[in-house]
């Protein structure tokens, strides 16, 4: 399975193309505009926010509710589009328009992609840049992991994300009955925490760090329950599961490293803390005591639950200006800002589940025979029976 995105922030348009999704997966627009709005939602947004509220709309691949097997196309309309029409127009610009007519940018943004993306394509304006390093592209990776979470949800495997610290606030990791509860409760969260003494003191975090011109960043957690064991590879590196769930992480804008189960903690315990002694037992077979290495073993799915971490840095256009340097004029100046977020991290959490869910949907696909949503059941069926009885 693959996807390809292509937008701009301030373009008509973002629009995925996934291809590999088996024929016969139920997939409404419903479907990816609840996931569509979870990435909308979080204390700590900008205005941005609550000007566009986001509506897929699917243009191929699916009939009658259905996938067909063929590529499906989805389109998410920036409604800011009307304003910047002339400023993100596709049409060659007339030489009688002025140069204002660009918005051009000259002045690099510490932290974001403006200076390498100006030199890499010799973009001169780097509106030419940011408009696509933007974090607006993530809008439609959340709608391709929306129809991957489908897929997984129908092969009985469930996906939930939280926030565990924002700007040093940490969760404390209290126990939760399930999957199911810790969706329903960090659903209601303002910032997407289950722990709600944290709650309070990640909102006034956020407060203090918009009062002060500054942003903040944080962790996130993405827990998946149900994947059936040895999905992945031992035998190629480029297979391995884990590995590809690491980089779908850092590949999300401003994520700056991963962790799985008890993550950088192992480099300071023994082995014997580490390492998790294996079980059987006639009903669910192989199982491991513990899940300190968070559902992997060998690049490979231990059955286990698939724990992974991302964490987020503070998002770097601030109010608070930092120095930098004008392209045109080699001149110092201080980076001032067009708006932005003090804080992502509770929509970032949803990026991050949509990115996972796609990694796990796509490697399933890959192992299993998967033209058909129904030969895929029974294949993955099939799987769990023969681990079971392995
Ligand atoms: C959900 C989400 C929202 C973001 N919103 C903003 C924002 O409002 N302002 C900003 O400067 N960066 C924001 N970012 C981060 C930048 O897009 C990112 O830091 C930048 O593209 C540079 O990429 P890098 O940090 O991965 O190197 C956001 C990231 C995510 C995941």
């Amino acid at each position: 399975m693959r996807y390809l995105t292509a937008g701009e922030s301030h373009g008509p348009q973002l629009t995925t193309i996934i291809e590999g999704l088996p024929a016969g997966v139920p997939l409404t627009e419903e479907d990816i505009n609840t996931e569509l709005a979870r990435r909308q939602k979080g204390y700590g947004r900008g205005r941005r926010m609550q000007i566009e509220k986001d509506a897929v709309q699917i243009m191929g691949g699916i009939r009658h509710g259905y996938t067909l097997g063929s590529p499906v196309a989805l389109v998410v309309e920036n409604k800011d589009w009307t304003h910047w029409t002339k400023i993100m127009g596709q049409a060659p610009l007339d030489s009688e328009a002025s140069e204002d007519v660009k918005r051009k940018i000259t002045r690099a943004r510490p932290g974001h992609a403006d200076l390498n993306g100006a030199l890499k394509y010799g973009h001169r304006d780097m509106r030419n840049v940011l408009e696509r390093s933007s974090a607006r592209e993530t809008t439609v990776r959340v709608a391709a992991g929306a129809a991957a979470k489908k897929l997984l949800s129908l092969l009985g495997i469930e996906i939930a994300c939280h926030v565990l610290e924002i700007g040093g606030v940490q969760a404390e990791k209290l126990p939760y009955t399930s999957l199911a509860e810790l969706k329903e409760k960090t659903e209601a969260s303002p910032v997407r925490c289950f722990d709600s003494n944290a709650e309070q003191k990640m909102m006034d975090a956020i407060d203090q760090a918009k009062k002060n011109g500054d942003s903040i960043g944080g962790i996130v957690e993405v827990i998946v329950e149900g994947m059936p064991a040895g999905v992945g590879s031992y035998v190629h590196y480029d297979r391995k599961l884990d590995s590809k769930l690491a980089g779908a992480m850092v590949s999300i804008n401003a994520f700056k490293g991963v962790e799985f189960g008890i993550g950088f903690e192992a480099a300071r315990k023994p082995g014997s803390e580490v390492h998790d002694e294996i079980g059987w037992d006639p009903e669910k077979g192989y199982y491991r005591k513990s899940n300190r290495l968070g559902g992997f073993e060998g690049g490979m799915t231990t059955g286990m639950p698939i724990v992974v971490r991302g964490v987020m840095k503070p998002i770097p256009t601030l109010y608070k200006p930092l120095q930098s340097v004008d392209i045109e004029t080699k001149e110092a100046f201080a980076a001032s800002i067009e708006r932005s977020d003090s804080c992502a991290v509770p929509a970032a959490a949803v990026v991050a589940e949509s990115v996972i869910a796609w990694e796990l949907a796509a490697a399933i696909v890959d192992q299993f025979s998967a033209d058909r949503l129904d030969s895929l059941q029974m294949a993955i069926d099939e799987q769990r029976r023969y681990a079971r009885e392995f």
